[in-house]
């Protein structure tokens, strides 16, 4: 199996998504370490109970020095031999150094259809652009923020009413099943299988 590690930053519930799929015989990965840059982030306390490895590494110990702070979670990653990284809500951008050290292999998902959206707010810039569907993505992580290499997508209606919330918790359902896939894709070398259909209806 794939050795994985997943960067969080809050309530990890992509990443309790992938420990759940990877606890399947089958799944291609195991999820090996979780790192959280937030020392109060709540995923930390469910990777714990799943019984993985956990290390927080806290940037505002680093002031500005961004490198150091991922120099940090580059030794930590080595030296748990991991293979492919997974972003799940990870709050920060990263920096040349760990996309360069961990070329291709750092997966992020991020709560719309990119290209549209990049950033944060997601939700909200769906509604106000008055789209009928928004969506996630699944990319590579590439210098250039939330512009990788997409590697699948699954999408949502906006209704009427929606508000932020409730369109982000109705996302929230289908990233939870598209990231499991497209990891499982990703490692197995295939071509993402999303049909939206299925995703729709999951
Ligand atoms: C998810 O919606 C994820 O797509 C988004 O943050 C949320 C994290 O929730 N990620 C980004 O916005 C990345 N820029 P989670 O901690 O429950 O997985």
């Amino acid at each position: 199996k794939e050795r994985v590690a997943i960067l969080i930053s809050g309530r990890g519930s992509n990443m309790d998504a992938l420990i759940a799929a990877c606890q399947k015989p089958s799944f291609p990965a195991s999820i090996e370490l979780v790192i959280s840059n937030n020392p109060d982030a709540l995923g930390l306390d469910s990777a714990r109970k799943a019984g993985i490895s956990t290390q927080v590494i806290d940037h505002h110990s680093f002031g500005k020095d961004r490198q150091a702070h991922e120099r940090q979670i580059d030794a930590a990653l080595q030296a748990h031999n991991i293979s492919t990284i997974c972003l799940a809500g990870y709050m920060r951008i990263l920096t040349p150094f760990l996309i360069n050290n961990w070329k291709g292999r750092i997966l992020n998902i991020h709560p719309s259809i990119l290209p549209l959206f990049p950033g944060l707010n997601t939700h909200a810039k769906a509604i106000q652009a008055g789209m009928k569907v928004h969506g996630c993505t699944v990319h590579i992580v590439t210098e250039d923020m939330d512009q990788g290499p997409i590697l699948g997508q699954a999408i949502v209606p906006i209704l009427p009413f929606d508000t932020e919330h409730t369109l982000a918790q109705r996302l929230l359902k289908q990233e939870h099943i598209l990231y499991p896939q497209v990891l499982k894709n990703f490692l197995r070398k295939e071509p993402a299988d999303c049909s939206t259909e299925a995703l729709l209806n999951g």
